[in-house]
């Protein structure tokens, strides 16, 4: 098994001070033998990235701009800034998102272009809404299929799909260890498809992802990792999300 990645979401919580205590923390609860990411608010990458730098645990951050050339538009962030603040991983089409900014398939298309081009690598990601998880697997995979698709202008880069149930993002309910395996399952078959069988697929785990169902989630083969929101803010949690991705390498 390759080793798991886990990335914690901040999303837009903390202060200065408590992003340098809850770091403190993590570089003790995280050290070793598994790779780590933390995205923090975009107003604190900066300061972030230099206490991380020389670590092992990596930056990543919540959102890029479309626009792949610097320039007049004012209040976006280039995804060349975010690498020349030592960014390894943007996230892609979280489903805030698309629910609260109206991002869609050309635009998301835009930004993983746009972070490739600098040297990232995207964390893209997909889920399903309850109402559509209880329409049935027919109507839910459609769903995550046309998610996937912008993945097909993609073929040869590198780049990294979290599988988000929205029904389980914040809210406590996490996706059975069947409900995942079927959904990241049905996203290699589709990406291997689409990019020939010899394609390296890497899907993370997102949804209420919490110390006491790490192990549960790592254990399965197709969850290449983790995509922790609430439970990155905890850096005991977090670390111990960690330990057991540590675990199963
Ligand atoms: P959660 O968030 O772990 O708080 O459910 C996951 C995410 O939104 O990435």
């Amino acid at each position: 098994m390759a080793d798991k990645l886990v990335i914690g979401n901040w999303k837009m919580n903390g202060r200065l001070a408590t992003s340098q205590v809850l770091l403190e923390a993590l570089s003790v609860s995280c050290a070793g033998g598994v790779q780590v990411a933390v995205a923090p608010p975009l107003a604190y990458l900066a300061a972030v990235s230099s206490v991380l730098a020389g670590g092992s645990m990596m930056l990543a951050a919540q959102d890029v701009s479309a626009f792949a050339v610097d320039g007049a538009y004012t209040g976006e962030v280039s995804a060349a800034m975010l690498a020349d603040l030592g960014c390894r991983y943007v996230l892609i089409g979280h489903s805030e998102r698309r629910q609260y900014f109206a991002e869609d398939n050309d635009l998301l298309l835009r930004k993983l272009q746009a972070v490739i081009a600098a040297g990232m690598v995207p964390v893209y990601c997909v889920g399903e809404t309850l109402q559509q998880r209880e329409a049935g697997i027919g109507i839910y995979q459609r769903v995550i299929g046309e998610q996937l698709a912008v993945l097909g202008a993609l073929a040869g880069k590198e780049y990294v799909v979290a599988y988000e149930p929205i029904w389980a993002i914040g809210t406590g309910r996490v996706a059975s260890i069947g409900q995942i395996d079927e959904v990241h399952q049905y996203i290699r078959d589709t990406l291997l498809q689409c990019h020939g069988a010899s394609a390296t697929i890497r899907v993370l785990y997102g949804g209420s992802v919490k110390a006491d169902n790490a192990d549960a989630i790592f254990s399965l083969k197709s969850v290449g990792g983790a995509l922790v929101g609430g439970a990155s803010l905890d850096a005991n949690g977090f670390g111990q999300i960690c330990q057991a991705a540590k675990k199963t390498v």
